[in-house]
This record gives structure tokens, C-alpha cells and sequence, in this order.
């Protein structure tokens, strides 16, 4: 169907030394800062730029505690999004009205201006959420696949004979900080392509890499009437958003109780929701394990964890939970994980986001019965964000440790005593996003692609960094709210367009 029209963006070569003289050259500019980096923020409200609410972040490289930046970002009020919503709804400038064909085009200098803007993007996202350049790297081409991959899917619609589509009219599109570039191009990417106006509220945490991304659109040819930009308090401004009665959908990822209240203020309103995961990844007796040990240390130690999509419970069959060897290998795996600046190449992981509080402080800090650590976590450089990793051996079914997601650099492990039991452990969470499977046995491989519930379903590969059109990305269960079809799959876009059956004769 896409044969020859859509391919996945590479990401950058790290291995050519030209390539890390470049990231190089990027740190230095962005250390050197400011003349070249926008640490003005304004809100992007009915086309203009607007300056009030002003709150101040400082962008630190978190293990040297040395200040990259000092970003100041206005944030929107009620009033602002009484305009936003308004002039949304009014496009004057006739986005909607445009033919696929011409969205598509524009879309496509998108990414264009995206792949100019991969350093940037990259020094936005160090400076502003301490993610290393191996991690958002791959988001960068990730955001180019969406806002080219989605206008494709678009037009595969337009084409149908006896259809008329036609974007819903306003989306909302609330992103994380966790992935702050390729998950708020996909949102902002699939409405556009529909035909929708878009207004854009970032997560405080990540205004800056927000607002890099946005110049992107708006270069491109992206009205400021089209694509407005919200940074807001959620509790206090957010929520006039989604209650909003003109806003005409939602695009979340973000927590599972953000998602609750919007469908409590908004019954009936469309949501298409990501609100997170309690992956594992199950290693059976026919595994090749050090190719297990390599894909689970990535998927829980990258980005310190902090991804919905991460491994943080790992589930051994019998005869590999006591094999010794396999535990010590796992555990100098994690050991060797360096931990530092996000600016360094060395490293695998940066700081946190914040220092550990709720949950992940107690999931690093405490044990349960029957718990030992494999692996203690420690707090380094006397900064309350920066943690080595840590593993948890002996962790019980129903335990806390099972049971809640904590996004952090932490793995419990647990004995299971056969593929049918590990299976319904991992079940038992509720979660269903992604899930790994260890095993070279095609019997055991299919017999859990049956039973296992998580939407993103990874054999012998780790459970995170889904790719475009080759693995859609999105669950189940308490992962969903039981909202939204899969990011990057052909019939994603759909979702934010109406269809009329048009049934006379042409
Ligand atoms: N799509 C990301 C991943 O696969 C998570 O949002 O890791």
C-alpha cells in the first residue's frame, strides 16, 4: 500500500566520527548559549505572540549542576484559551478547507524544516529535560515519519470513490515530557493531516523543546492561527481546554487520571489516550540470554526508565531465575550503564526529570518481603535526580513492586514456573502496552503472542522505540482508557476526521 512512497527516517550514524564532531559543535553552542537559543517563550494565541504569566525555568546540566540556560515562558490564562479555542474554530485561515494533496505538501516541509532542525532539537531536549542525544535522536526521526507518514495515510482516504472526509474541526494535544519532540509531532502531525486546527499545550516540564519543535510547523508554512501554543498550569487553565465545548478532540499521553477527568468533564468527548504501562519482558529457558540481558537493559535503563513503553519487571522461567551466571551478567550489564550528563556520549543515562518522589522513591528506596536487591540503587553526585540503576530480586506476585508503575531506572524480577505462569503474572498488572518475549521456540513464542495482553507485542528485540508503520504503537487495559487506535498504523489518522457516504450518482 505505502510501497515506495513512505520509508522510515535513519537515525543519526554515531559510529562516524563526523557525526559526533557535530553533536559536539551542538553542545558547544548550546553551553554557550544565549544568542542562538529561544529562551523567550511567548504563548501563541489567535496569531500573536502574547507575553504574560511568566515562569521561569532553568536549564541545568544536571550532573554538573552548571546552568545551560535560563528559559522564560509565558502561561496561558482563561481568557487566552477562550481566544484560542475561538479563532481554532473560526481557521480564518481556510486550513480545513484545504485538499489532502496540499496539507500533505506542506506537511512534508515539516519535515524537512525537522531534519534541518535535528541539532537543535537534540539541545532543546538535553538543556530542558537531561535526555542524552542517543535517546532523542531517534525521536527526531520518529517526528519526521509522522508528519510524513500521516498525510500519506490521509489521502489513502481521500481517494475512496464514494467519501467524503473531513477533519473533526479542533484538536487538543497535551504531550509528556518524556518524549518531547516525537510525541507532540505526532499528535499535532495527525490532526493537521485530518484537516483539524490544532492547539498545542505542552508539558511545563518541556515548553522549551516544545517550543523548538513548534518553529518547525510555523516555518513550514503552518499558520500561527492553525497551530497555537498553550504552555498552561493543567489544573487551573488545562482543564478550561478539555472542557471547552468547541474543542472537538483530545490527544493525551500523560496519566491515567488526567485522562479519567477529561472524560468526567467531557463525556462523550473523543479522546485518544497513552496513559502508560507496567511492562515486562519474560526470559524462558529457551532464550539465548545474553541477547536477553542486552535488549532488558535497554529497555529499563534508557532514559532512566522514564518511558511508558520501558521493561520494569522482569519474569525468569525456574531454571533461568537460578542460574547464577545469568543474574551476575544482568546485574554487571546495569552496572555498566553510565551515568552523567546528558551532553556526554558516554553516558546511557541522565539525570531524572525530578528528584524521585511517591512511588519511584519508594520503589528505589524500599524492599518488600521476600525482596533483596540484586543491584541497590544509588543516589550520586549529591543531586537528588541522579541515580544509578537498580534491579529487585524475589519480588512477589500482587507485591507493590508488580503492580505500579513507577518510570524510573528500576527492574523487579520475578520467578515464574513456566511460560503459562509468567504470562498471567504479567497479565495481572492490568497495564497493556508493551511486552517482551525472550525465547528462541517458535511454540512458546506464539503461544504467548495469544495469551499475553499489551498492545505492542516484541519478541527477541526490547520494548521500546517503536517504529512508524512498523509497529503501531498503543495498548490496552489501563494503558488506554479503552480510547484511541495505534500511533503510527494507517488507520490512526482516521480517527480525527468525519466520514460521509456519498451514495448518488456521479
Ligand atoms: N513510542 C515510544 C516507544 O515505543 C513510547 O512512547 O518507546
Amino acid at each position: 500500500f505505502y510501497e515506495g512512497e513512505f520509508s522510515n527516517e535513519p537515525d543519526t550514524d554515531w559510529s562516524l566520527g563526523t557525526n559526533r564532531k557535530w553533536a559536539e559543535a551542538i553542545r558547544d553552542k548550546w553551553k554557550k548559549g544565549p544568542e542562538d537559543i529561544p529562551t523567550e517563550i511567548p504563548l501563541i494565541v489567535a496569531g500573536l505572540d502574547v507575553y504574560h504569566g511568566r515562569e521561569t525555568q532553568e536549564c541545568f546540566d544536571a550532573s554538573q549542576k552548571e546552568k545551560v540556560c535560563t528559559a522564560r515562558y509565558a502561561m496561558a490564562n482563561e481568557e487566552d484559551v477562550i481566544r484560542a479555542v475561538t479563532i481554532a474554530k473560526a481557521d480564518p485561515d481556510g486550513w480545513r478547507k484545504k485538499r489532502a494533496e496540499e496539507r500533505h505538501r506542506i506537511l512534508s516541509r515539516v519535515a524537512a524544516e525537522l531534519r534541518r532542525s535535528r541539532g537543535d532539537l537534540l539541545g532543546a531536549a538535553a538543556a530542558n529535560t537531561g535526555k542524552v542525544f542517543t535517546e532523542s535522536d531517534p525521536e527526531v526521526s520518529e517526528a519526521i515519519d509522522f508528519t510524513e507518514f500521516y498525510p500519506h495515510s490521509v489521502k489513502a482516504y481521500a481517494e475512496l470513490n464514494n467519501v467524503e472526509c473531513q477533519g473533526k474541526g479542533v484538536g487538543l494535544v497535551i504531550s509528556p515530557w518524556n518524549f518531547p519532540i516525537a510525541i507532540p509531532c505526532g499528535g499535532i502531525a495527525a490532526s493537521l493531516a485530518a484537516g483539524n486546527t490544532v492547539i498545542f499545550k505542552p508539558a511545563s516540564a518541556a515548553v522549551l523543546t516544545a517550543w523548538q519543535l513548534c518553529q518547525c510547523f510555523w516555518k513550514a508554512g503552518i499558520s500561527k492561527n492553525v497551530l497555537q501554543f498553550l504552555p498552561c498550569s493543567g489544573s487551573e487553565t488545562g482543564v478550561k481546554l478539555t472542557a471547552h465545548p468547541d474543542v472537538n478532540f483530545v490527544i493525551l499521553t500523560g496519566g491515567t487520571n488526567t485522562g479519567l477527568r477529561i472524560l468526567e468533564t467531557r463525556p462523550g468527548i473523543f479522546l485518544a489516550a497513552e496513559t502508560g504501562g507496567k511492562n515486562a519482558t519474560i526470559v524462558t529457558a529457551m532464550s539465548d540470554r545474553d541477547q536477553a540481558i542486552k535488549n532488558i537493559i535497554h529497555s529499563a535503563f534508557s532514559n532512566c526508565g522514564q518511558k511508558c513503553s520501558a521493561t520494569s519487571l522482569v519474569i525468569l522461567e525456574k531454571e533461568v531465575y537460578k542460574d547464577e551466571r545469568f543474574k551476575k551478567q544482568l546485574v554487571d550489564a546495569a552496572k555498566s550503564c553510565n551515568v552523567g550528563s546528558a551532553w556526554d556520549f558516554h553516558n546511557k543515562m541522565g539525570a531524572l526529570i525530578h528528584p524521585p518522589q511517591g512511588d519511584l522513591k519508594k520503589a528505589l528506596t524500599e524492599l518488600e518481603p521476600g525482596e533483596s536487591w540484586a543491584l541497590k540503587p544509588e543516589n550520586i553526585r549529591n543531586n537528588p535526580c541522579m541515580w544509578t540503576p537498580g534491579i529487585k530480586w524475589g519480588v512477589s506476585p500482587g507485591s507493590y513492586t508488580h503492580m505500579t508503575e513507577f518510570f524510573g531506572p528500576l527492574i523487579g524480577v520475578m520467578s515464574a514456573k513456566n511460560l503459562e505462569h509468567a504470562i498471567e503474572l504479567v497479565n495481572q498488572t492490568g497495564y497493556g502496552l508493551t511486552s517482551g518475549l525472550e525465547s528462541l521456540d517458535k511454540r512458546e513464542q506464539n503461544h504467548w503472542k495469544n495469551q499475553v495482553r499489551a498492545g505492542n507485542l516484541y519478541v527477541n528485540r526490547g520494548t521500546t522505540g517503536a517504529i512508524v508503520l512498523r509497529q503501531p504503537f498503543g495498548g490496552m487495559g489501563k494503558s488506554a482508557l479503552g480510547a484511541g487506535i495505534k500511533a503510527g498504523s494507517p488507520s490512526y489518522v482516521a480517527q480525527f476526521m468525519d466520514f460521509k457516504e456519498t451514495d448518488f450518482p456521479r
